[in-house]
């Protein structure tokens, strides 16, 4: 019985928040003069949790977006952050605000690429998400493409997997690039590339002439490791449980770009993609280790929600890197 109490009070109180921000949502558009590009500063603004991160992502002064969340302040006649510490807070009318211009902002980016489909033209926004790895193709792969469809505005956010999964389910991007799909039967996948990861070490480690070592004689060596969330690190770890084999990491670094200096420096040993490392190799800096079951063959993958319906600039992207992909990029991505 409580429980029915709580969800009808739950219900009403959802019924509330949601006129509220109808409210505020119809006092915005026929009271206020709210330009698109205020709602965007401070969505960036809200989202970041700072001024100056928001300023850094949308390449403007720290000034110029502080000028613009005031003159929204100014129009709504409410603050819309407070100020504890050094942080900042959004207040209601600043929650309220924030989810009416993701709602708006969602709402003209979905007009524009409508309006696009319909005219036929390949043009406007491309939202992708994609794990950090795939910096290492995936830019040359969107320069190729722009220059056959200059009028596509490419948004990446390059992130680690457990991000990228988040992002995937609330389906906020196009699709998304990733290298281990979660099991979930709601996804779409297509494959495209190859990902061969191997076991990196500098080129005068002692076991660089070494042939087939094992898992075990490897698990004695000083391992370094990407920080939690990261699919490399997901997959390194499933291969260690297969052997029933616990490491304690030497040491954990947020990127592959660092755990690569780490590895140059003589710090330890660590999985890393191929293609994270292929400049390093050909100048002999490191050095891929003849370990037994490496180097993995594994494939990236654009993957979406089941039922979501792309753009005609989404799908035309991901048709290029499907079929063309491996033509950009040579054959150590066969
Ligand atoms: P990561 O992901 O960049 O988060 O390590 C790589 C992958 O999914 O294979």
């Amino acid at each position: 019985m409580s429980g029915w109490k709580n969800y009808s009070l739950n219900k009403s109180f959802k019924k509330i928040t949601f006129c509220y921000k109808l409210d505020l949502l119809l006092f915005m558009v026929t009271r206020m003069h709210l330009t698109l590009q205020q709602l965007k500063l401070f969505e960036a603004v809200s989202r970041l949790g700072s001024y100056t991160r928001a300023a850094e992502e949308l390449f403007l002064t720290q000034p110029a977006v502080s000028i613009q969340v005031k003159r929204l302040e100014d129009q709504t006649g409410l603050p819309l952050f407070e100020k504890v510490g050094k942080k900042i807070f959004p207040t209601a009318a600043g929650k309220a605000m924030y989810a009416a211009s993701l709602d708006i902002l969602n709402r003209v980016d979905d007009l524009k690429k409508s309006i696009e489909d319909l005219k036929g033209t390949v043009k406007g926004p491309l939202q992708l998400s994609v794990v950090t790895t795939a910096k290492y193709f995936l830019p040359k792969l969107l320069g190729v493409f722009l220059q056959r469809y200059p009028d596509v505005e490419p948004k990446l956010k390059f992130t680690n997997r457990a991000r990228v999964i988040e992002r995937l389910m609330n389906n906020d991007d196009d699709f998304v690039v990733m290298g281990q799909i979660p099991k979930d039967d709601n996804l779409e996948a297509h494959p495209f590339l190859t990902n061969i990861l191997g076991v990196i070490a500098p080129a005068d480690h002692p076991l660089a002439n070494k042939k087939e070592i094992t898992i075990e004689e490897l698990a004695q060596e000083r391992f370094l490791i990407r920080e939690a969330g990261s699919g490399t690190r997901y997959v390194f770890e499933k291969l260690l449980k297969e052997h029933e084999i616990e490491i304690e990491p030497y040491m954990e670094l947020g990127s592959s770009e660092a755990l690569k200096q780490a590895i140059m420096a003589g710090l330890g040993i660590a999985v890393l993609s191929l293609h994270s490392v292929q400049l390093e190799l050909e100048v002999n800096k490191l050095t891929v280790l003849d370990v037994q079951g490496f180097p993995m063959k594994r494939r990236w993958y654009a993957v979406h929600l089941k039922g979501r319906s792309l753009s005609l600039v989404a799908r035309t992207f991901m048709d290029f890197i499907l079929k063309e992909g491996h033509s950009v990029l040579g054959e150590e991505y066969d």
